[in-house]
């Protein structure tokens, strides 16, 4: 709890630690309420420190309980050493290497935080990113202190029969004369502190092995609750096809015996990368037909990739600080963006990583969280697991891909891999590969790293007929962010396409330059104009292809030129992003009439065009459905900006969507029919674009015809062969508000109490319901036996998504909405910081907010600041966010 005002960590503040170890030999005797932990360190002074040999040995700690240190054997007394809140220092340690041994006790059972040792519904797990491992013992807790770790567990066999940690296992057997067993796992890399792990518990292994690339046999283990083996097929087959894709793209082959996952029901976040033992919140990894959608099964292969792909990005080669999180992050994002895109459709996942970055990140960068890719300052740095750290993070990393090109690119990890292997590094060491292999200067491109918010780029262009040529201005432009009123010009690859009349792609002929090798014109300058010659008739530009670069783009073209992209450009990203901005300008429109009360126009043309898509036998049905999937409430906001009315937003998207749906009514019944499924399940790709497509239909329909339409959801509730589809029919039924939409919520929660993955469904599309009731029903479900405020899944599909997806309500012009919210922010700090200051981020676009709304939710989050006792992680965000 905090005392002070927390103060802000810098990167300019960075200094090389005083001492390394070389090697840390842990025992921890396991029981619920005391656990004790030995540590044994081999601690030498660091000779790259800046400090001196005679530097005092300051190790970190929180919420721990000191029994005893030995230096070289001897015990310390009172006065050798000092204890505060988050520390142990001692004062005098000899000048060459000496062993310290630490005896502490920390309460697992009270472990509420989710951070260093805590169970999981009995299960004793870890989580030590990014600063837990000091809640487990006294330790420097800081990326670049790498050590060989051993990890001796004892337990009680019945509390714990499993016990696992990092590494091989190298010695188990029993305790005499106690009850009492041990498991000691060694792990032969150096690592730093924060991807140590340790699970024991009660638990079913799913087994398998794979064969390396050079031959070795590796064996692979799920472990689960008992009871759950049968849902571990889909994570395991991922996790094979993971190694092998590493192996294949870029080389990487994996480095132990052994790879386990364990599936813990309580985790703050998705998943944890530890060495040779990732630890998963279980929605990420369980799946069945009749318990898992189709989008849970793809976030399952993704994240089983992305978690395994960080064995390299991420732990062979780490951040030297957490401002370098990005290296680790933004890097491993790309990497499994990549792997969908291989092993899935390539447009197809773009469309939903652009969809992520556009509402997570694009709104999080115009507000007052906005901060860079690599930040230079935090008080608190669980709260920089940030989209932009993220997913902007791997736009960043894309877009040197496409500067440099895929030889280049991967020329540039080889020299990563080789140059750093074992080491703690910067975003500067991985760009310098980069700029090696490629033999450009990276220096302007560097800014992405540095500077904040979402740059716009102002295209206009003009025709000469006489000449033949075509001219493209594009200036650019990065709004003032937090800290940052002026920004430079950034390096950017902008790929282009120029489409003709006929709806055909036209050459690309520099004027002066020649044919292009790549369609990717380079961007350095405030404003830069591109002259192409032997252009034949006026062309309708195709800008910013595949989503080239993360920015915003202004141009002048028309409605027309929008739906002419969405019918004939040959780039099936720029087809769906006409569609989207079509969309959007139609939105706001309408948004604009809803606001003042003007009756709403339909979209014939729109429709139509749409309607011709859908009878495009060359494009696959998972495009298609993303196809009729309009932009989101909160992507609307973030493009209107200012005043926003999210209930006028609401009902122009409803109207949109129910206006589509008559007009388009015989196409979507025509899909609805023809894919009906037939056979068993199978979570590839094409079938669940199949589902997707005739789900996306059916949310449609249901939204056209208020009764019909509620009845056919109600019937495909009915008769779902598969959890996606259940799903499917009740989200379209809790957009609607007939007496259906309740009959299947409760029949759902009735059939599938028993399942807290299924249950979490059930709260979210709950929450979902756009309705002024939601307000009631949430808070009646906070009190109802299926939620638990101490179980991170259940917040977040509550609380989480009624703030996140539900615009309208959670915005509620009474201020009830901000009020529950505030509350639970308040109700959960004290037990789960990192979850509540996250809640507390739904904040951050209250300034856009028209001004009756805008009052209101100040009021709220000043009521949450005005705590006096706010962890740091909350009292960081509503600080920033009010600004
Ligand atoms: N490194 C994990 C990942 O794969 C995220 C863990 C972050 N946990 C936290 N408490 N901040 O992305
Ligand atoms: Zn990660």
């Amino acid at each position: 709890m905090r005392t002070e005002t927390p103060q802000p960590v810098r990167l300019s503040d960075y200094r090389p630690p005083t001492h390394t170890i070389d090697e840390v030999a842990l025992t921890v005797r396991l029981a619920p309420q005391k656990t004790l932990v030995s540590a044994r360190l081999k601690v030498r002074p660091n000779p790259k420190s800046d400090a001196g040999p005679d530097a005092p040995l300051v190790l970190d700690g929180e919420a721990i309980e000191l029994r005893g240190i030995m230096l070289d054997g001897v015990p310390l007394a009172q006065g050798d050493y000092a204890v505060t809140d988050e520390s142990l220092t001692i004062a005098r340690v000899p000048a060459g290497p000496f062993e310290l041994e630490i005896e502490t006790a920390c309460n697992p059972e009270a472990n509420t935080a989710l951070s260093g040792l805590y169970r999981s519904n009995g299960t004793y797990c870890t989580q030590c990113e990014a600063q837990g491992f000091r809640r487990i013992t006294y330790y420097p807790d800081r990326p670049d202190v790498l050590a060989r770790f051993t990890t001796r567990i004892e337990a009680r066999r019945s509390d714990a029969p499993v016990l696992l940690a990092n590494g091989n296992l190298v010695d188990s057997g029993e305790i005499e004369g106690t009850e009492k067993h041990y498991a000691v796992w060694e792990d032969p890399f150096p690592k730093p502190a924060y991807l140590f792990a340790l699970v024991a518990g009660n638990l079913a292994v799913f087994e398998d092995s794979f064969t390396t690339m050079s031959g070795r046999e590796v064996a692979l283990k799920i472990y689960v609750e008992p009871g759950k083996e049968d849902r571990c097929a889909w994570a395991m087959a991922s996790l094979k096809s993971a190694m092998r894709w590493d192996e294949e793209t870029f080389g990487r082959e994996y480095d132990l015996d052994i790879f386990m996952i364990v599936a813990v029901p309580d985790f703050n976040m998705g998943a944890m990368e530890n060495k040779g033992l990732n630890v998963f919140n279980d929605k990420y990894i369980l799946a069945r037909p009749d318990t898992a959608t189709d989008q849970d099964y793809a976030n399952i292969e993704r994240i089983i990739a992305h978690e395994y792909f960080h064995n390299w990005t991420g732990n062979r080669i780490t951040c030297r600080d957490w401002f370098q999180l990005c290296l680790k992050e933004g890097l491993t994002v790309f990497r499994d963006q990549e792997f969908s895109s291989d092993v899935r459709s390539r447009p197809v996942r773009r469309i939903s990583d652009v969809r992520l970055l556009r509402s997570q990140q694009f709104s999080e960068d115009a507000g007052p969280l906005a901060h860079p890719v690599r930040p230079s300052s935090y008080i608190e740095i669980n709260n920089f697991y940030t989209a932009t750290v993220y997913e902007k993070g791997a736009e960043v990393v894309r877009m040197l891909h496409t500067l440099i090109g895929g030889q280049a690119f991967r020329a540039g990890m080889d020299l990563y891999f080789a140059r750093h292997d074992g080491e703690a590094v910067t975003m500067e060491d991985f760009v310098a590969c980069m700029a090696e292999a490629s033999g450009r200067d990276l220096s302007q491109f560097f800014a992405w790293y540095e500077q904040a918010g979402t740059p716009r780029l102002i295209v206009t262009d003009s025709y000469d007929e006489t000449a033949g040529t075509y001219s493209l201005t594009v200036a650019q432009e990065t709004p003032p962010t937090p800290d940052q009123p002026d920004k430079k010009p950034l390096d950017i690859p902008f790929a282009v396409g120029l489409v003709g009349p006929d709806g055909q792609e036209m050459p690309l002929v520099l004027d002066g330059e020649g044919a292009m090798e790549r369609p990717v014109l380079e961007l350095t300058q405030r404003e830069q104009t591109f002259r192409f010659r032997d252009v034949a008739a006026r062309p309708v530009p195709s800008l910013n292809r595949g989503f080239s670069a993360p920015v915003r783009l202004e141009t002048d073209l028309g409605d027309g030129d929008w739906l002419f992209l969405m019918s004939h450009d040959s780039d099936p990203f720029n087809r769906w992003e006409a569609a989207q901005i079509y969309a959007k300008r139609l939105l706001i429109r309408l948004a604009g009439d809803a606001s003042s009360g003007a009756p709403l126009a339909d979209a014939p043309d729109f429709a139509e065009a749409l309607g011709r898509s859908l009878r495009d036998q060359s494009l696959e049905p998972a495009f298609k459905a993303e196809l009729l999937g309009l932009p989101s409430e909160t992507d609307l906001a973030g493009e209107i900006a200012r005043n926003v009315d999210p209930q006028a937003i609401h009902d122009a998207r409803r109207h949109l969507q129910a206006s589509l749906g008559r007009a388009l009514s015989g196409e979507l019944q025509d899909i609805y029919e023809r894919f009906a499924t037939s056979g068993p399940y199978s979570p590839d790709a094409d079938s669940a674009g199949r589902r997707g497509l005739r789900n996306a239909a059916l949310g449609l329909i249901a939204m056209a015809d208020g009764e019909r339409g509620a009845a056919q959801a109600f019937e495909h509730f009915r008769t779902a062969e598969n959890m996606t589809d259940t799903i499917a029919a009740l989200s379209a039924l809790t957009r609607t508000n007939r007496p259906e939409r309740d009959r299947a919520l409760d029949a759902f929660y009735a059939a599938h109490s028993g399942d807290h993955l299924l249950v979490d469904k059930w709260l979210m599309l709950n929450a979902a319901i756009p309705f002024p009731e939601t307000l009631e029903r949430v808070r009646t479900l906070m009190e109802h036996e299926a939620f638990s405020i101490t179980r991170p899944n259940n917040v977040r599909a509550l609380i989480g998504a009624f703030a996140g997806l539900n615009p309208a309500t959670f915005n509620d012009p009474s201020g009830d909405g901000y009020r529950l919210l505030a509350d639970v922010v308040l109700e959960l700090d004290p037990l789960n910081p990192q979850v509540a200051a996250r809640l507390s981020g739904s904040f951050k676009t209250w300034r856009m907010l028209e001004p009756g709304r805008r009052a209101l939710a100040k009021a709220e989050i000043e009521r949450i600041r005005a705590c006096k006792t706010l962890s740091r992680d909350v009292y960081e965000i509503v600080t920033r966010i009010l600004g």
